[in-house]
């Protein structure tokens, strides 16, 4: 498992430390995974699912080992520190026990007390009985333990409640996998004087916080279809019958010159338009009312926007004879030609100012705190913050 972790090109392997490697070298997983078999156990890249409910699925997971060594590595623990779990599997916790040594603290908090029972048994039978297990709903993080050197959010956070944030000491780090426009990021961020500060990104997939920071997205069926659900983080169109039978107008296609390698990354993109492209929203099909109206590459995750009456999703081709695809862009509407042109040219942007380059630096505010809505900084407003997005200028 670890030598899979290890080799180039894995996502986040460039925080795969020495001293996250020993835990996942010493901390037995399948132990913490009695439901799976050894395969199973040490996939390298596959979560167990631990528990399902009848009405939302899967509710808790242990995460696969590589994001977890890539979200202890984001969150630079050493020795010696207090580090606050959110969402627990046991093995995680372990884990940072591990790294964090005999003088370190753990606390780790689940809202659904199935899951702390589990946990507790788990870290007591193979132990780590020093690591304190809660039942909470982790929205208001565990004052009772905190400060915290590093607090490691293991479910999907639409926004970032202010416990976090305040039961933090200065200059701690908070990971993160952030949702923003339907895209989920492991965001590592450090604290200083309550805002929190980009210092790392990383692709991810996670299930979503429960409750009372829980957030529902806003699941938009386009007019005239059965089968096209667009999926918006942060607000709908405003006016939803402009899109009525907006696919049975002629559809066209422009495609931009921008390629990329078939295992090339392509997060900065999804980013970029994400944070570039109002009406960003991401478009899921279903298979089963498939009639044909869109042809997406992947039916389970287009990069889609809508403008008015228009509505435009990006597609690939490959390119004859290179192991690569070139992006374009399917647009309908009354003005789909300039729609079609405006994606298309983000995309250029992409390629030609941020491709291969960091990302964007993300800057989260408390919602008290005005910010400055004149620079080139995106800001996204949630409920409890208002979040920066700040992309490098060449
Ligand atoms: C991916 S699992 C945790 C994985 C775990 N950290 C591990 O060892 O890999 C996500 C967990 O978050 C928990 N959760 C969801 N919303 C929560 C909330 N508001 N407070 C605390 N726990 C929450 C779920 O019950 C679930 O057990």
């Amino acid at each position: 498992m670890v030598e899979a972790l290890r080799r180039p090109g894995v996502v986040g392997g460039e925080f795969l430390f020495p001293r996250i490697e020993q835990a996942l070298r010493e901390v037995p997983r399948h132990l913490f995974i009695p439901e799976a078999d050894l395969e199973q156990a040490y996939d390298p890249f596959s979560p167990v699912m631990t528990k399902r409910d009848e009405e939302q699925g899967f509710v808790s997971s242990v995460s696969a080992p590589q994001i977890q060594a890539m979200m202890l590595g984001q969150a630079e623990l050493r020795p010696g520190q207090r580090v606050l779990e959110v969402g627990s599997g046991g093995y995680n916790a372990a884990l940072i026990a591990e790294v964090v040594g005999p003088d370190g603290e753990v606390t780790t908090v689940d809202i659904d007390p199935d899951i702390t029972a589990r946990a507790r048994r788990l870290l007591d039978a193979n132990g780590h009985e020093r690591v304190r297990v809660v039942t909470a709903d982790a929205a208001h993080g565990v004052e009772e333990d905190a400060p915290y050197d590093a607090i490691i959010v293991t479910a999907g956070a639409w926004d970032i409640p202010p416990a976090w944030v305040e039961q933090l000491v200065e200059g701690g780090r908070l990971v993160v996998p952030f949702r923003v426009h339907g895209l989920t990021r492991s965001i590592g961020f450090v604290e200083h004087d309550g805002v929190l500060r980009s210092t790392s990104s990383l692709i991810c997939g996670f299930l979503p916080m429960q409750g009372a920071d829980s957030h529902a997205e806003t699941l938009f069926r386009l007019g005239g279809t059965e089968e096209v659900v667009l999926r918006f983080e942060e607000g709908a169109p405003e006016d939803p019958h402009l899109l009525d039978d907006v696919v049975r107008t002629p559809r066209v296609d422009r495609w931009t010159g921008v390629t990329v390698a078939l295992r090339e990354p392509i997060d900065t993109l999804q980013s970029y338009l994400a944070t570039t492209l109002p009406g960003f929203c991401v478009m899921t099909v279903d298979p089963a009312l498939d009639t044909g109206s869109v042809t997406p590459n992947n039916p389970r995750f287009s990069m889609a926007a809508v403008e008015g009456g228009d509505f435009a999703y990006l597609v690939t081709r490959r390119v004859p004879g290179a192991a690569s695809v070139e992006y374009g862009v399917h647009a309908f509407g009354p003005t789909a030609m300039e729609f079609a042109e405006r994606v298309g040219l983000l995309v250029r942007e992409w390629d030609r100012d941020q491709r291969g380059g960091p990302g964007p630096e993300i800057r989260v505010y408390p919602i008290s705190v005005p910010v400055d809505r004149s620079s080139e900084d995106r800001v996204v407003t949630k409920r409890h913050t208002h979040v920066t997005f700040s992309w490098p200028t060449s």
